[in-house]
This record gives C-alpha cells, sequence and structure tokens, in this order.
C-alpha cells in the first residue's frame, strides 16, 4: 500500500460541491489501487476569513507544508469583494502559491471528441486542439512593488502595480516550458508584449537564450494581443505556450473556451519540491453555487493532475481521465456542456455516473 497525505481545500462557492465528488472517486479509485489517501480538510479563501478572520490561515500553510499535495477547489465571492485586499479570498490563494513556492502552473487545454459541439467555435477550428499553458505564478504584475493605492501631491489617488521579472525567474519558468515542450510536439510560443514592456523585452531575451540550450525545441514569439487573437482564430498553431503571470491568467481563460466550457479545465501548480497543489482554472462560480449545477470534471481532473504530476501515480491518473470520456460518451452533462440529445446531469449525479463507470 502507497499512502499519501491530502490537503483538501474546498474554499467557497461551488468549491465544496465539485471536491466532495472528487473526493469519492479518489476513495474509490484507491481501493481499487491499494492507495491509501489520508485526507485533511483546511481552510482557505472566504470560510477562512469567516472563521479566522485571515484569507490563509497560518495552520493551513502549515498542513499543506506537511503533506504529499494538495488538492484546491476554488475561492472567492461576492461576500468578500470590498474587504480590505489583506482580507480577500484572492490574497490567500495568491499566499498560499506564494508559500509553497509553486512558481510554474501548468493548464492544458485539450479538446475532448465528445464534447467538439459545446465549443463556441466551429468544429474544424477546434478539432484536434491540444495545448499546454505553462504560466509563470509567482511573479510578474501579481507579485511586484510597489503596489497599493497612494495618494499623490495634489491629493487625488493613483493606483500602482509593478510589472516585474528578474532572469532567474524568467529562466527557471523558461525551462519549465522548453521540458514539457519537448516531452509534447516539440514547439514553444513565447507570449510577451516586449514591443511595449521591458519586462517582456527581458523575457524575450532570457527565453531565446535558454532556447539555445533546447536545440531540438522549435521557439518562437508572439505578442499577447495577437497571441489572443491567434488562439480563436487558429488554435490548432499552438502547442506549448509559456507566458508571464496576467498574460497566462486571459489567455488560459481563452483557451479553456475552446474546449466548451472553463468546467472542464484542470491545472497543476509546481514548484521545484512537494508539494503541488492542483486546481481547476475556474473559479468558485458564486452564480451557480448551492444548486447542484457545476461541473465537477475539471476537479476531477486536476486530481489526476495530482496523481501523475503530485504523486507519480500514472495509473490511477489514467483511470481518472477515462471515467471522465466515458461518462460524456455516454451522454452525460453538467448544464455548461449541455447540447441536444444529451443527458442532463447535475453535480452529484455526475459524480454518481463517474463512481459507477469506475466500479464497471
Ligand atoms: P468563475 O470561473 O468563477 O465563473 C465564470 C463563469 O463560468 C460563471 O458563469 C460560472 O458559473 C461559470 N463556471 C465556472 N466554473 C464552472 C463549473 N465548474 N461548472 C459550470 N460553470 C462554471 O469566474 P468569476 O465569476 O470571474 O469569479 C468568481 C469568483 O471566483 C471571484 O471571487 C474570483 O476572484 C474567484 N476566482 C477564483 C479562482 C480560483 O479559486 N482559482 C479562479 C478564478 C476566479
Ligand atoms: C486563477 C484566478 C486567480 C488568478 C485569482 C482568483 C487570484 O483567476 O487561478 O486563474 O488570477 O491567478
Ligand atoms: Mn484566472
Amino acid at each position: 500500500t502507497r499512502q499519501y497525505r491530502i490537503t483538501l481545500l474546498p474554499g467557497d462557492g461551488i468549491g465544496p460541491e465539485i471536491l466532495a465528488v472528487t473526493v469519492d472517486i479518489l476513495k474509490l479509485v484507491g481501493t481499487q489501487l491499494d492507495i491509501d489517501f489520508q485526507f485533511q480538510e483546511a481552510l482557505i479563501g472566504g470560510v477562512a476569513i469567516d472563521e479566522t478572520g485571515k484569507p490563509l490561515p497560518d495552520e493551513t500553510l502549515e498542513i499543506c507544508r506537511s503533506s504529499d499535495a494538495v488538492l484546491l477547489a476554488a475561492i472567492g465571492g461576492y461576500k468578500w469583494d470590498n474587504l480590505p485586499r489583506e482580507q480577500r479570498p484572492e490574497t490567500g490563494l495568491l499566499a498560499i502559491r506564494a508559500g509553497l513556492n509553486l512558481f510554474a502552473n501548468l493548464r492544458p487545454a485539450t479538446i475532448l471528441p465528445q464534447l467538439i459541439d459545446a465549443s463556441s467555435l466551429k468544429p474544424e477550428i477546434v478539432e484536434g486542439v491540444d495545448i499546454m499553458v505553462v504560466r509563470e505564478l509567482t511573479g510578474g504584475i501579481y507579485f511586484g512593488e510597489p503596489k497599493g493605492i497612494f495618494e499623490t501631491e495634489t491629493g487625488e489617488k493613483r493606483g500602482v502595480n509593478t510589472m516585474a521579472y528578474t532572469e532567474s525567474e524568467i529562466d527557471r519558468i523558461a525551462k519549465v516550458a522548453f521540458e514539457a515542450a519537448q516531452k509534447r510536439s516539440g514547439k514553444l510560443c513565447s507570449v510577451d508584449k516586449a514591443n511595449v514592456l521591458d519586462v517582456s523585452q527581458l523575457w524575450r531575451d532570457r527565453v531565446t537564450l535558454m532556447g539555445k540550450k533546447y536545440p531540438d525545441v522549435e521557439l518562437s514569439h508572439l505578442y499577447v494581443d495577437n497571441a489572443a487573437m491567434q488562439l480563436v482564430r487558429e488554435p490548432k498553431q499552438f502547442d506549448t505556450i509559456v507566458t508571464g503571470n496576467l498574460f497566462g491568467d486571459i489567455l488560459s481563460d481563452a483557451a479553456a473556451m475552446l474546449t466548451g466550457s472553463i468546467g472542464m479545465l484542470p491545472s497543476a501548480s509546481l514548484g521545484l519540491e512537494k508539494p503541488g497543489l492542483f486546481e481547476p482554472v475556474h473559479g468558485s462560480a458564486p452564480d451557480i453555487a448551492g444548486q447542484d449545477k457545476a461541473n465537477p470534471l475539471a476537479q476531477v481532473l486536476s486530481a489526476a493532475m495530482m496523481l501523475r504530476y503530485g504523486l507519480n501515480e500514472p495509473k490511477a491518473a489514467t483511470k481518472l481521465e477515462k471515467a471522465v470520456l466515458e461518462a460524456l460518451a455516454q451522454g452525460y452533462r453538467t448544464g455548461d456542456i449541455m447540447s441536444q440529445g444529451m443527458k442532463a446531469v447535475g453535480c452529484k449525479a455526475m459524480g454518481e455516473v463517474l463512481l459507477r463507470i469506475l466500479e464497471s
């Protein structure tokens, strides 16, 4: 029996709903493959603010540090949107990424043949799309100093954030991206705004330099505005994309929609050491929270990424991924991916379908 300590962070909104479904599935696969998952729940986001006054209590970070992997659902909601910055759910999420040094965020966007009709683009445009966005996660404008709202000499307020990257920050994310590209089709596109931003010029220079060490990877560069356009124009031109924190946030939501719904997209946040953190790309979806409408598949696929990249349990990961494909092939759809003639299910029922498939 292999034993793993998994920290569960259900968070807010649909978070607890999609995580509950996922944990049941992990338990079943654990029994089947002789893996002993030891789950421990901890607080982050709005629920943590309500209970402790802080979006990331010290205790949560401690529990995460002592575990083999962290499975996060989502944080945030209207209720906390007007609190001071340091007490916002989002600040807790940034703090856990920084606290665990998770500088590399892998966000795959794969078009599943079963879901071609759920995409808002034409089938021939999205068919076969398989993109890996490698997003820098602990630097850039999310973390740069100075930041804040300051008063100017004339007494008006001035909001400031700073986009900054050091060479070493660029190098370590570039290395992750080149290695990812090597394992995939060997094509890497670096996205920046080097025509305007100095921080992007340094990014481009360092990525180009690193490229010399990877002659087998075909490196290209795009400006972020063009990249956004190309993603919807002809997504098949992309394989691996590497970009900074903010551009990666935006482009990965756009890439998500190619696949039909943001409710399908998982992600892995990795550092140089354990634990990694695994979370859907989407947020807490407050508009549908508590209604059993959420698509749990991004969370289930995030658990698959945890098994593959965080725990080195590829067999279990494949089991989860296959179950998801099979549920879709059998026609089960939550509202976000619903199309004509398919079987409408809620979050819980989708979970039950997956359990039934795994048991058969
Ligand atoms: P969102 O991703 O939560 O929702 C965007 C839209 O997609 C909504 O219409 C929502 O209903 C839908 N959606 C998202 N996930 C879905 C799922 N699994 N199934 C079906 N539909 C789904 O983004 P938002 O509305 O901009 O943000 C809501 C809150 O979530 C904010 O507080 C934001 O800061 C937070 N957020 C958190 C994370 C995270 O925890 N990693 C990520 C993004 C946003
Ligand atoms: C994401 C989210 C977060 C981000 C927010 C909630 C801090 O949008 O995980 O994509 O911008 O990184
Ligand atoms: Mn985002």
